[in-house]
């Protein structure tokens, strides 16, 4: 069986229109045979705790590992629970997220953590169900909670899971979308051991990604991060950081500060207001829950 080649794991599976057990059990030997000579350690990996763990997929989302590393270990000095993110007010938690960038997560973290504080006392849920239903938390995260912590195997996908599929299933096919893998993955999944599955899937897909051309491109869902510099993204962050530091900015003084055009960091001034990060009082701009004195 170890003698499968990408091209007859496809061939194989299109025969039967289905996965017979032996091409399960030859698929999952390759994956973990990898894994068990190559894991990659991460302090995530390391525990069951869900806030943890919740915390690690959040900042994991749209940040590479090696940078998510390090402001996990400092953010969590910070925040070591639920309880403390849940009591912290935004602007500090906005600070402690400096240099990840993609702020909203920040926001949905919080708040993800306020309604665990208020509707679970603190305990996370374990059904896949109540952890979607928390905000910010979506399909992926959900189930990745579920399984990281509580063991709990329901398929899942994402960037580097997918790029694994890809590569053993839809050899020489050029755009393939989720819902043809989804099946897949249900149908190897490890339910005895869903959490070193998924280590086993991702460390592998990484792996694919570092040493040829990268299956994920074929993927109807392939989006590649635009540059950050000289983006929008870059102004957004650039405001916050100006507001974060001097409370009470106003809109004239943040155009004179940042280098961009005077209405697109009005129109930004509007979004982060919308989005729940600023609030205007007077003539001044605020981290949304701070106070006036707040950083000035
Ligand atoms: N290990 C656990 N979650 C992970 C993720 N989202 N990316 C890479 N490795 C992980």
């Amino acid at each position: 069986m170890s003698v499968l080649t990408t091209h007859s794991f496809t061939a194989a599976c299109r025969e039967n229109n289905a996965l017979s057990p032996e091409l399960v059990t030859a698929f999952r030997t390759k994956i973990y045979m990898y894994f068990r000579a190559h894991p990659r350690p991460m302090p995530w990996r390391e525990t069951n705790d869900p806030y943890r763990i919740l915390v690690s997929e959040i900042m994991l989302q749209q940040t590479q590992v090696e940078r998510v590393k390090n402001k996990y270990a400092e953010f969590l000095n910070v925040y070591p629970t639920v309880f403390e993110l849940a009591a912290s007010p935004l602007s500090d938690v906005l600070q402690a997220w400096q240099g990840l960038g993609y702020n909203r997560r920040a926001i949905f973290l919080k708040r993800c953590s306020e309604a665990i504080v208020t509707c679970y006392g603190g305990k996370f849920p374990r059904s896949v169900a109540e952890l979607q239903s928390l905000p910010g938390i979506g399909p992926y995260t959900s189930r990745a909670v579920a399984a990281f912590a509580f063991g709990i195997a329901e398929p899942l996908i994402e960037t580097n899971i997918r790029t694994v599929y890809i590569h053993y299933f839809f050899h020489g096919c050029a755009v393939i979308d989720d819902r043809e893998i989804m099946p897949l993955i249900a149908a190897t999944l490890d339910r005895e051991n869903p959490r070193e599955w998924y280590y086993a899937l991702m460390d592998y897909g990484g792996m694919l990604k570092q040493t040829g051309p990268n299956p994920g491109r074929r993927s109807r869902h392939h989006a590649q991060q635009s540059r950050f510099e000289g983006s929008n993204r870059q102004l957004r962050s650039r405001i916050l950081r100006e507001v974060l530091e001097h409370a009470g900015m106003t809109l004239k003084k943040l155009q004179s500060v940042v280098s961009a055009l005077p209405e697109a960091v009005e129109r930004n001034l509007a979004a982060l207001q919308r989005e729940g990060f600023l609030v205007k009082r007077s003539r001044g701009y605020y981290i949304a829950d701070s106070t006036e004195t707040n950083r000035e």
